[in-house]
């Protein structure tokens, strides 16, 4: 049969197996095997019901990512899903693993569902920008009521196999060989000799209906803002209680289509293929043995170490946490408890998990008490002879093969290396605060980490539902060394005539959660105030600085903490309240330097804080430091906000066009100096007509 489905009869039942590794993606071969093999079931006179079944890890994946985009070769999924629901003979979908987007349409579309405990069923489309386009807004309503289908249609969210039997997602939850047990099921079926049952048949109960929506609408519009997505898939399962099921099908194709070419989708997209190629690392071949990692080590409970903690233990790790001393220690774990309890009570986490987690989080007295971890992780104040007198210690007192991780924030890790006698072992693993709830860890490489903790640690961040992004050794790595770029100019736009407001509002109407402003506020104005400190003793910038934020954190106003920063806050509010005193401070601030001040517009506030941000981005891959575009944008998404719908910074840049960023920053270079002298690399792709996407493919070494 034809590539990708394989066909056998069993008695009076065709098997019609999906292989097409690694997740039985539905492309356009396997389409075309699953429409023959079902002919042919259906042809044949022996044959009474057919099962369809995916080998390997799961049943599907859904439909083939890396067709979107471009025309599709027939039969459409939909044609396919729409012939197995029309089949005389009864179709039964077994699903094991995964089931989803298209997968999860496929076995909608048969007559009946079982599934084995390891079942995974979801709607993921709107996660990649679009809608479930091959009847999935339709089936599933009908099948499982709207408010469940809507949940799991808006929000992507998967469910495992005993919620799918609650939901009537699957018929049966079958215990060991699913396939023999799906025979059994579809000869009982046959037996019953009755019509095959078929979900486009079915009515869902429209009433409450608008309510459901209603709801759903608000609750979209808060957790996935600036996403056109989701809407489309309310409209659409809207759509199962208002028209007739084709004409509803032939609007979620239309639906389907806009979505598919649209700038969020190929955004998303993009997203969703560069988490998987960050895993790519020049130098780890993909089959390097990773290091088991069965207990870890924290030291330090302040900010840092407590959200590392509970990150390793969300993820099922054992972890022994060590302080300056018992007290300190004590604070810490307490602190650790009331987080998860926070969440019991908003929630989020059942008691049972609480307990399951904080089982796994212990403290030590001692270096001897956590000589067995396998990784260590670092996160004691930012100071390099601390940091280097620890790495010497644990160089001691820690087992050989272990990882020896710092969380610093600028600090160089080779210095820090060289602090023990084994730098293969150590390695920058950069958390992002709160480090429980950001998803990015930059995990920096030194130039003697050894291949396989570079490996040991990326696979660490996959499995404790983080997203791992490897990057080199500079200040501030890839994240904050952009995010300088982007302060600071957004600092000078004060000084010249702009407002807090107005930034962090051109800022947030781009898609961010929060402008630069409301975001100081919230991270402390005196931890970057700190930070900067340091950095210049260290490294004395050559430019003058902006230093309206320096100001503001030697008068105590450190952000929300103290109620006051950029912005006011009333007691118990996080809401910014622009300060006329802060106004008069600023007008006050270019007096001083003699700067008149002018009307910015929201046009050059976006200009001159995202181009920056690109442009450092095209520094940091010319000097090698983030491995590829796509790494870069992993950092903003998943550790800065930046909003996903737009792919991240380099994925921007190619939507707005090399050469228009590179023409603007020759400008604003001219108009304001040195540092917002373009990327050689910026120049090079503008001069060539070409993207960063181009840039990817060209360093894309196999
Ligand atoms: N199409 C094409 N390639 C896919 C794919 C898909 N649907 N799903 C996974 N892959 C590829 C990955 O890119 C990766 O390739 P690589 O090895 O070259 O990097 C490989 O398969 C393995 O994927 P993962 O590393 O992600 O493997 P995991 O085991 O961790 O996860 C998974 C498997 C849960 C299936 C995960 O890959 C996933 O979530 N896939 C996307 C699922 C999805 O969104 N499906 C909906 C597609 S849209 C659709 O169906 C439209 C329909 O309504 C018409
Ligand atoms: P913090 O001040 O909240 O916590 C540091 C903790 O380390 C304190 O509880 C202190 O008692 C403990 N400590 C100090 N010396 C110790 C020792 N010898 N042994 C054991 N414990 C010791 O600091 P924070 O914010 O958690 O920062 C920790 C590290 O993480 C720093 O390197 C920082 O640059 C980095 N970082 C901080 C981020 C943030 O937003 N706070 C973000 C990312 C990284």
């Amino acid at each position: 049969m034809g590539e990708g489905v394989q066909y056998e009869t069993q008695g009076a039942i065709a098997v019609i197996t999906l292989n097409n590794p690694p997740v039985n993606a539905l492309g356009h071969a396997v389409r075309r095997g699953l429409l023959e093999s079902l002919e042919k079931a259906v042809a044949d006179d022996g044959t009474k019901a057919v099962v369809l079944i995916g080998s390997g890890r799961g049943f599907s994946g859904g439909a083939d990512i890396r067709e979107f985009g471009k025309p599709r070769p027939e039969p459409l999924l939909s044609e396919v899903i729409g012939r197995i629901e029309a089949s005389p003979k009864p179709v039964i979908a077994a699903v094991h693993g995964m089931a989803l987007g298209g997968g999860c349409e496929l076995a909608l579309g048969c007559h009946h569902r079982v599934a084995d405990a390891s079942a995974q069923m979801g709607l993921p489309e709107v996660k990649l920008g679009l809608i479930p386009g091959a009847g999935g807004t339709q089936r599933l309503p009908r099948l499982i009521g709207l408010k469940p289908a809507l949940d799991m249609i808006a929000s992507g969210d998967q469910v495992g196999a005993a919620r799918a039997k609650q939901l009537g997602l699957v018929e049966e939850v079958v215990d060991g060989d699913l396939r023999a047990a799906a025979l059994d099921f579809a000869n009982q079926v046959i037996a019953r000799a009755e019509t095959p049952p078929r979900i486009r048949d079915m009515t869902v109960d429209a009433s409450g209906a608008e309510d459901v929506l209603d709801q759903a609408r608000t609750n979209a519009a808060r957790r996935m803002r600036g996403l056109t997505a989701p809407q489309y898939c309310i409209d659409s399962v809207a759509n199962a209680i208002k028209l007739p099921f084709d004409e509803a099908l032939e609007k979620e194709r239309g639906f389907f289509a806009e979505l598919e070419g649209s700038d969020q989708s190929a955004a998303l997209r993009h997203l969703f293929f560069a988490e998987r190629e960050a895993h790519r690392i020049p130098g780890v071949a993909k089959d390097t043995t990773t290091r088991p990692i069965d207990k870890a080590a924290v030291i330090g409970c302040g900010t840092m170490g407590r959200g590392i903690a509970m990150s390793l233990a969300n993820g099922g790790i054992p972890v022994t946490v060590l302080e300056v001393d018992q007290s300190t220690l004590n604070a810490g774990l307490d602190m650790i408890d009331k987080t998860y309890a926070g969440s019991v009570s908003r929630g989020s986490l059942t008691e049972d998990a609480r307990n399951a987690r904080m089982a796994l989080i212990s403290g030590a007295a001692s270096l001897t008490d956590i000589a067995d971890a396998d990784i260590v992780i670092e996160a004691v104040f930012e100071d390099m002879d601390l940091k280097k007198d620890i790495f010497t210690k644990l160089d001691q007192a820690i087992k050989q093969g272990a990882i020896l991780a710092t969380n610093t924030s600028s600090l160089d890790i080779n210095e820090i290396a060289a602090a023990t006698k084994r730098p293969e072992d150590v390695i920058g693993t950069h958390f992002f605060s709160p480090a429980n709830v950001m998803k990015l860890i930059e995990n920096v490489r030194g130039t003697m980490t050894a291949a396989d903790v570079i490996a040991t640690v990326m696979k660490l961040s996959r499995d404790i539902g983080k997203v791992g992004v490897m990057v080199g050794v500079c200040d501030g790595f890839v994240g904050n060394r952009m995010l300088y770029a982007y302060r600071e100019q957004a600092e000078f736009l004060l000084e010249e005539g702009a407002l807090p407001h107005q930034v962090d509002k051109v800022i947030t109407d781009f898609g961010f959660p929060m402008g630069p402003f409301a975001m100081g506020d919230l991270a402390g104005l005196d931890v970057g105030y700190m930070v900067r400190q340091h950095q210049r003793k260290m490294n004395p910038p050559a430019y003058r600085e902006p230093y309206i934020g320096d100001r503001l954190a030697e008068m105590g106003r450190h952000g929300q903490k103290t109620q006051k920063g950029w912005y006011l806050y009333e007691a118990g509010s996080r809401t910014p309240v622009p300060d006329p005193e802060i106004e008069e401070l600023i007008v006050g601030v270019s007096k001083e330097l003699g700067i008149a001040r002018r009307d910015i517009t929201d046009q050059e506030i976006l200009e001159r804080c995202v181009y920056p941000l690109i442009n450092e981005g095209a520094k940091i891959l010319e000097e090698g430091i983030a491995i590829r575009p796509s790494d870069i944008d992993l950092v903003w998404i998943y550790g800065y906000g930046f909003p996903r719908g737009r792919g991240g910074p380099m994925f921007h840049a190619d939507a707005v066009g090399t050469k228009t960023i590179y023409e603007a920053m020759a400008r604003l270079f001219e108009a304001h100096g040195a540092l917002l002298r373009p990327a050689t690399l910026l120049k090079e792709l503008a001069k060539s007509g070409k993207s960063f996407a181009d840039f990817q493919k060209e360093a894309t070494v196999r």
